[in-house]
């Protein structure tokens, strides 16, 4: 397909028409029934629905045979309709939420779950996802942390090149690929205070260096599309922001991609107060570069009357066809329209064996053992249990974002504790200790341990989810009160979609951290807490001791005045508690114990072009096998501007048999020391760095060398 002759033979109106992405509801079941309700409510035309360029959303391989079939036959120039949806942690076989997978630092397991769910939408004729989301985020609050990778730059780089690299695996134009969409640029996991969609406001140093790379990450292992972000950033809507979107997307980071609004979000530039008209909003976005238009019609109203009146020259108009045509055309869909689309296929492959079996296994990797006293677990099967709290029998365990998923296909945990051989002497779902009568606490007190399945539902984070209590709502702390008071052993369970305050929760003797793991969380579960496996997971965000420390992260700049004197009251700190978080920032215990020792460079000196080598050694010191999560963090002592106390720089999951010890290498270049200055441009500063290696962000095992200022070329 000759793309620019394509081009050539459009109306400005068939331009326009292909900057438009309708919402489901306008190509639903029976399309003239349905087109006549939504049209309505966007007041478009019939004729104007079939020069529409893309779907959002679409249910099956029919419905979506039936849209571009009927579209086909009524549009003039038959270019077809490009099909996207929210595939976002799974299509049918749910995996775990994306900040579940951040926990595992393990990649590659981020990239098979993509690889699943993009085999799987496919057979509904599904060509691009809305996925990855990879807004760095340092506030809890915000609901949507659930579906980003946590709080550093470093690990959501990492996992957001995996994921891209799995949904579009050899290519967009093969079956069973999608292309990949990053979101949201830019900055979007910054809203002040926490409120979803509200204003960010930070400065280009904190931009490019804590919250820029995993976009850049994502765009350069290839993603086909990138969705502006709903925010003001630094006092200019994200989506019609031309210094974000030209300069540096497409100039810095090198995007020449499909770049598409967020929901409605043309519309939204009038309330955010910055265009009075969606005329003026069409232009304000074409110029930024915007090429897709989601679910409002400022382009499709406007753009000609914009070229007409001379105000915007065509070829912004043509720019943003011709790269809509060319993801069409990369996605093959010139040559099979209905490319994916296979009901068939769709009952072969979605939810098979197989993929759940690789649900299982990845959510065994995201689970976070926050606390283990007196090694209550692992739990042999023949300790009798009761298990108490909103998360007995429930099955929502999907998380959001997972809407193609049935929640009630999952096992709860009360089945899977039985099926797997546990001895159960009660097992009551209750939000609080009011839910419970004297005769329950007789029984739990029978029971050797007892385990309280608690949390957050799951809608209670994601979109629009922001909250500004982080306990465990309902009431649900009185579980763990009560289960204390009989004097048991007592272990939470604890499903969030978000770090919360777990004050109450770390009162229990053990904590495991289940996030929510998906469509086999309750086998995974169960295996980890009767010690069939051994929890690997580490904490991809802090994990704050209250709402007012809030945001606090690990890469936290020093001050002038850092607490470290306690006879000295003028110094940064709290009057109420103190500066550390409740758990840090690659915090994860495990069954097994690991001792760090020995760590060695292999050298004092590194010249700028030279590597240094890190060495470590690391023995299991016990008789359970299992991962160790070994992680590098750098600071740099004395750098203009200031850097982070420490910088996460690497980490390797290295498995180890009961009682093994092995010599672990990191390697460090001087681009890995350097840090970005306020036009985005890579600065290494020579000077004295400390590298640290161990367990979690608090570790203090360390040495110290000097970057030299020789070398350069
Ligand atoms: C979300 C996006 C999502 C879009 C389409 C918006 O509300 O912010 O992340 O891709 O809806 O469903």
């Amino acid at each position: 397909m000759n793309i620019q002759s394509l081009l050539s033979t459009l109306t400005i109106e068939e331009k326009a028409g292909q900057l438009l992405q309708l919402a489901p509801f306008f190509f639903i079941k029976d399309l003239k029934v349905e087109v006549a309700g939504a049209l309505r409510a966007l007041d478009l035309s019939e004729a104007d629905i079939f020069l529409a360029g893309s779907v959002l959303g679409i249910h099956d391989a029919k419905e979506m045979i039936a849209v571009q079939k009927k579209y086909l036959q009524r549009s003039r120039h038959k270019i077809p309709l490009m099909f996207m949806a929210d595939v976002i942690h799974g299509y049918e076989t749910i995996f775990p939420i994306p900040i579940a997978l951040a926990s595992s630092f393990h990649p590659d397991l981020a990239k098979k779950a993509a690889r699943i769910a993009a085999l799987e939408a496919q057979t509904a004729g599904i060509h691009v996802t809305f996925a990855p989301m990879v807004d760095v985020s340092r506030d809890p609050r915000w609901g949507r942390v659930m579906e980003g990778f946590g709080e550093d730059a470093y690990l959501a780089s990492c996992f957001s090149c995996a994921s891209v690299e799995g949904f579009q695996h050899d290519g967009i134009g093969k079956e069973g690929n999608l292309a990949a969409c990053v979101k949201h640029f830019a900055a979007y996991g910054a809203p002040e205070a926490g409120r979803d969609y509200n204003t960010v406001d930070m400065s280009m140093h904190t931009f490019y260096n804590h919250y820029a790379p995993p976009y850049q990450a994502g765009i350069k292992a290839g993603a086909h599309l990138v969705m502006t972000a709903f925010n003001t950033f630094n006092g200019i809507p994200a989506t019609v922001h031309q210094g974000l979107l030209r300069d540096i997307l497409r100039g810095q980071m090198g995007f020449d991609g499909v770049v598409i609004t967020d929901y409605d979000a043309l519309q939204q530039v009038i309330t955010h107060g910055v265009a009075s008209e969606l005329k003026e909003a069409a232009r304000l976005a074409i110029e930024a570069g915007v090429d897709i238009e989601m679910a409002s019609t400022a382009y499709f109203r406007y753009l000609k009357t914009l070229i007409d009146e001379g105000v915007i020259p065509l070829a912004l108009l043509d720019e943003a066809v011709l790269r809509i045509l060319t993801l069409k055309e990369k996605l093959g869909l010139f040559d099979n329209p209905f490319k994916g689309a296979d009901a068939l296929k769709a009952t072969q492959r979605v939810r098979h064996p197989d993929h759940l079996a690789t649900s299982e296994r990845i959510a065994r990797e995201c689970t976070v053992l926050l606390k283990n006293d007196h090694q209550v677990l692992p739990l042999d099967k023949t300790r009798s249990i009761a298990l108490i709290g909103p998360y007995v029998d429930e099955s929502s365990t999907n998380g959001n974002w997972s809407w193609h998923g049935d929640h009630r296909l999952n096992e709860t945990l009360h089945h899977a504790f039985a099926r797997k051989g546990h001895d159960i002497v009660m097992a009551k779902t209750g939000n609080q200790a009011t839910d419970y009568d004297r005769q329950d606490i007789d029984t739990l007190k029978q029971a050797d341990v007892i385990i309280v399945c608690a949390g957050e539902q799951a809608r209670q984070s994601g979109e629009a989810r922001s909250r500004t209590r982080l306990d465990l709502p309902d009431g649900q702390e009185t579980l763990i009160k009560m289960a204390k008071a009989t004097g048991k052993p007592v272990v939470v369970l604890l499903f969030c979609g978000r770090p919360l305050v777990l004050k109450e929760i770390l009162k229990a003797d053990a904590v495991m951290l289940c996030w929510f793991l998906g469509s086999r969380a309750a086998s995974a579960i169960v295996d980890l807490v009767n010690g069939t496996f051994n929890p690997s997971g580490r904490l991809p965000m802090t994990f704050p001791q209250n709402e007012g420390q809030i945001p606090i992260y690990y890469n936290h700049l020093n001050t002038g005045r850092p607490y470290r004197d306690e006879r000295n009251e003028y110094v940064s700190k709290y009057l109420d508690v103190s500066n550390d978080p409740q758990l840090s920032f690659g915090h994860g215990l495990s069954y097994a114990r690991f001792n760090y020792e020995d760590m060695r460079l292999d050298k004092e000196v590194m010249a700028i072009n030279e590597t240094l080598t890190i060495t470590v050694t690391v023995t299991n010191d016990s008789q359970q096998a299992g991962h160790e999560v070994i992680q590098l963090y750098i600071r740099d002592l004395v750098s203009l501007p200031v850097r982070p106390v420490k910088e996460l720089k690497g980490f390797q999951k290295v498995w180890f048999d009961p009682a093994e010890t092995k010599s672990i290498v990191f390697e460090l270049k001087a681009k890995d020391l350097s840090a970005f200055d306020q036009q985005g441009k890579p600065q290494i500063e020579p000077g004295t760095f400390d590298v640290f290696v161990g367990g979690g962000s608090n570790t203090t095992l360390s040495r110290r060398f000097v970057l030299k200022d020789v070398g350069i070329k």
